[in-house]
């Protein structure tokens, strides 16, 4: 079967190896003679897969004992508001970088409870850059600054995290595993699966434990707490059990690829080519301001929104799909998450000049 080469923005493109090792235990898992999607959440032998699962991404991310790892669902959007709701009381002061339209979703969810503060300015250049936090001018008092680390839609990343004095929560969706930060500075990172951890329906949590509270306001939901999920081992209710074992499936995967520093130095030489064909052209249009460049979703436009269709109609003829931006901005964007190959950009740069000699 041929494969195409897919730059969606998520549910995104997996590594074939890790697929076709689920793919040769869908039916029978390692002989138990049923499938993970059939096991009991409590059997042993799911035990071992979300215990191992847990350890692994505690590995990559060089995490220790302060920390723990919560798998959830109800995507990163629930997270916009599980956050507000266990890091702070209702009316704390809270710190929010907005910087595209998730961070914003994420503001909005925490004015609900929180005194949520946007601290960035980067609006009405339609979100086209990464503003520096400046430390001096955040009040101590605030329970934390939210900042979201890649911002799929506009393709902008934050290359270094901001340095505060204040606990750091970051929606890391788009470039978990990808990009490689100290995770041990954050109180709190989340993350939705479906870009570079697996399947969609999984939502990741990795919290300090100091931030895991009791002393919750009895009208959150049980769901919606921390501290239940950390408790019960992420088996409070039942877990997104396949999700989970596909996700350790791709922890594994990182694993031998060398880790995330080495898969964010391919990432980081994928985006490069690119990056550097749309600077070499007068055709193509780089969106995101040079500092702010994200590694995962590269956006650009064409001359004319005519030619931006034309172009994602003949990748998709060659074999390149979801290239089309998302429909917030309009114009291209190209998604190289972790599994998207270094021959699958290669394609897509060939393809590009191709396009911009036929057409300029
Ligand atoms: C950075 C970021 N945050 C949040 C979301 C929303 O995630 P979910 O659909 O899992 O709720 C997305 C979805 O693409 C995203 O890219």
């Amino acid at each position: 079967m041929e494969r195409v080469f897919n730059f969606a923005a998520g549910p995104a493109t997996m590594p074939l190896e890790v697929l076709q090792s689920i793919e040769k235990n869908v039916c029978n898992f390692e002989g138990e003679g049923l499938s993970v999607m059939e096991m009991s959440h409590r059997s042993k032998t799911y035990e071992k897969i979300i215990n191992e699962t847990r350890d692994n991404l505690k590995k990559i991310l060089e995490l220790d004992d302060n920390f723990d790892i919560l798998f959830l669902q109800g995507g990163a959007s629930s997270q916009f508001a599980m956050v507000p709701l266990n890091l702070a009381n209702n009316g704390d002061l809270t710190y929010y970088a907005v910087t595209g339209n998730f961070a914003n979703k994420a503001w909005e969810e925490a004015k609900r409870w929180t005194n949520a503060v946007d601290i960035t300015n980067s609006k009405p250049d339609k979100y086209k850059f990464i503003p520096k936090i400046d430390n001096s001018k955040l009040d101590k008092s605030a329970k934390y600054l939210h900042i979201t680390a890649n911002n799929t839609i506009f393709g902008t990343m934050y290359d270094k995290l901001p340095e505060v004095d204040i606990p750091l929560v970051a929606d890391v969706s788009s470039n978990v595993l990808g990009k490689n930060y100290d995770y041990k500075k954050f109180a709190l990172a989340y993350a939705g699966a479906q870009k570079n951890l697996g399947p969609a329906g999984l939502t990741v949590v990795v919290i300090n434990k100091k931030f895991i509270r009791e002393d919750i306001d009895t009208f959150v939901p049980t769901m919606f707490r921390y501290d239940i999920h950390a408790k019960n081992g992420s088996m409070y209710n039942t877990p997104p059990t396949f999700a989970i074992y596909v996700a350790g499936e791709m922890f594994k995967w990182v694993i031998r690829e060398g880790g995330v520093k080495e898969i964010e130095k391919r990432n980081v030489e994928k985006a490069k080519i690119l990056y550097d064909l749309i600077d070499n052209s007068t055709f193509y249009k780089p969106f995101a301001e040079k500092e702010s460049r994200s590694i995962m979703n590269v956006t650009f436009n064409l001359p004319t929104e005519e030619l931006e269709a034309k172009f994602v109609a003949e990748a998709k003829d060659e074999g390149m799909i979801n290239l089309k931006g998302h429909r917030v901005l309009g114009g291209i964007r190209a998604s190289i998450y972790n599994a998207m190959t270094i021959e699958g950009v290669k394609e897509l740069a060939e393809f590009m000049q191709k396009f911009e000699k036929n057409n300029k």
